[in-house]
């Protein structure tokens, strides 16, 4: 074959692996709002920096008449590219080729650029879209998700692993972005069930729709699986590369300092009133945290699922944060399971990757009720407890308002290895409020008074008592659990200069093969 004749099979191949399962089926894909797999990369990455590998691989199937039908590429779309210069590697499964449906060779595509990522230290950016495991391959598929999910586990905590779902998910296929750090999902078309609604029927008898089931508004809400959700795929894919700003790319480095024009000084006056005169008034934490980082710019993570606590990523002065902050607008800001179970989740992802915490406190206690007992608050507090404890991370909190109970020992307080630990002047830090504790203290005082009004008297005057005496910051900064009261005004410069002077911060846990965190 003359040479220009190999350059033109070349393109001719490429021109077809392009082509995915076909023009049809690019366009019923279109007419499903969907982008194509290799549109999604292209709005992903830096242009023109995809590399891609592999797109003459086809399946080795030659079962129910497979070998008749190969297609380039197999229906995944693999490689490595940009993100605002800095690389990722990248799948985007191909649903126009057999359904995205995994085959063996798919899913070697997927552990290749899976291992080159690990060993050169760049995150994994997964988009989902597919049938499952390929139903003519039987167990080389099972085979060929298990590979990928070990590869998860390994990755999990050395690279950032971020999965965009923009189609089905469904079977054991769920478990792959389970296992990655932060899971996303557009509002249309996506879905992730273990088992699907006919089967739902079959055994439950449930009556139940893909979406009910399994859509980005039920994982985003109720089960909280998803961390993000978006209206269409283009603004998921923009998402994902917002959110690469804040992530290093991977646990031996720090996420990359952003120039920062906001003044590390700017004094904000609205917060040294923002806090109610009467303690059960709820505020918005979310106008506290926009109005102390920079520019205001604030990625909330989990945003819809268990909003008495807000978490997400900001900057100081150009230094990526996780910030973590009791919300008083939302079951006034109390820890119950979900808020345990995705604050510990946050918190260990930040101090996997070097970003440091900074906690804004203002808790009333846990949640009490036999709903919350016997699903478990005492194991997933300590979850959230435990991941604090164990973060190694610069840790700066500052106690807005209450911090009351367990929940103050949980919010990052000095004894879990706070680093520094302001409070603003109305926090009141104590074991209770003060009309619980009243109550318990003087129950015996109060039945030995006749009338109601006397009594009510009496325990309001012991509550003021206690009031003086422990809802106050100074009680606990006598002790040296919180390094200082500031003025609220003053919030973004104080947790400035805590970020400089902890820059260097060096803390380590013992050996160990792993902890045994409370699951
Ligand atoms: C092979 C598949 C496939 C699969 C879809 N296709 N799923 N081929 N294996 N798993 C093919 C279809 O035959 C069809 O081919 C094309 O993909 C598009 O599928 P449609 O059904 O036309 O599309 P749509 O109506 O949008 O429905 C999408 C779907 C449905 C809901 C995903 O295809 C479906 O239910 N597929 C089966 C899902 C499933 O049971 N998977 C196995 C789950 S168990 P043509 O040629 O007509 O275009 C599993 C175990 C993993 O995944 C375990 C890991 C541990």
């Amino acid at each position: 074959m003359a040479f220009e004749d190999k350059i033109k099979q070349l393109l001719d191949k490429r021109a077809e692996a392009k082509l995915g399962g076909g023009q049809k089926r690019i366009d019923s894909q279109h007419a499903k709002g969907k982008l194509t797999a290799r549109e999604r990369i292209e709005i992903l990455l830096d242009e023109g920096s995809f590399e891609e590998f592999d797109m003459f691989v086809t399946h080795r199937c030659t079962d129910f008449g497979m070998q008749d039908k190969t297609i380039l590429s197999d229906g995944v779309i693999t490689g490595y590219g940009t993100i605002d210069g800095r690389l990722v590697y990248v799948f985007s499964q191909d649903f126009t080729v057999f359904g995205g449906s995994l085959s063996e060779t798919f899913a070697q595509k997927i552990c290749k650029v899976m291992d080159q990522a690990m060993k050169v230290g760049a995150p994994l950016i997964g988009i989902n879209d597919s049938g499952g495991a390929r139903i003519q391959e039987g167990v080389n598929s099972l085979a060929g998700y298990a590979e990928i999910f070990q590869r998860n586990i390994m990755a999990s905590g050395v690279i950032p692993q971020i999965s965009a779902i923009f189609g089905p998910c469904a079977g054991g296929a769920v478990y792959s972005p389970a296992l990655t750090d932060f899971i996303m999902m557009s509002k249309e078309n996506s879905y992730m069930f273990v088992t699907g609604p006919k089967v739902v029927k079959t055994v439950t008898n449930e009556d139940v729709t893909d979406e009910k089931l399994g859509g980005a508004m039920v994982h985003a809400s109720k089960s909280g699986v998803t961390h993000f959700v978006v209206e269409n795929e283009e603004e998921g894919l923009l998402l994902i590369r917002k959110l690469m700003t804040y992530l290093p790319s991977n646990n031996l480095e720090e996420a990359p300092l952003v120039p920062c024009s906001d003044p590390i000084d700017r004094l904000e006056d609205a917060l040294n009133t923002i806090i109610p005169d009467n303690p059960n008034k709820p505020y918005d934490v979310k106008d506290v945290i926009h109005s102390i980082v920079d520019e205001g710019e604030f990625l909330e993570v989990h945003r819809n699922y268990a909003a008495n606590l807000v978490v997400g990523f900001a900057r100081f002065n150009g230094v990526s944060v996780g910030i973590v902050a009791n919300q008083p607008n939302y079951m006034a800001g109390v820890l119950d399971i979900n808020a345990s179970r995705k604050g510990a989740r946050f918190v260990r992802f930040c101090d996997a990757f070097n970003i440091p915490l900074v906690t804004l406190v203002d808790v009333p206690g846990f949640l009490p009720g036999t709903a919350q007992e016997y699903n478990g608050i005492i194991i997933h507090g300590a979850k959230f407890l435990f991941a604090y404890g164990e973060a190694t991370v610069p840790k700066i909190t500052v106690t807005l308002r209450k911090s009351y109970g367990g929940a103050h020992d949980v919010m990052s307080c000095k004894q879990l290895r706070g680093d520094i630990n302001y409070a603003w002047p109305n926090a009141e830090i104590a074991v209770m409020g003060s009309s619980g504790a009243s109550a318990i203290l003087y129950a015996s005082d109060v039945k030995k008074i006749e009338s109601t009004e006397e009594q009510a008297a009496f325990l309001a005057e012991k509550e003021k008592e206690y009031n003086d005496k422990f809802a106050n910051p100074y009680n606990a900064a006598k002790y040296g659990y919180i390094d200082d009261v500031i003025e609220p005004r003053n919030t973004r410069f104080r947790v400035i200069r805590a970020l400089q002077a902890l820059a260097t911060k060096k803390d380590q846990n013992p050996m160990k093969k792993h902890s045994n965190i409370p699951l």
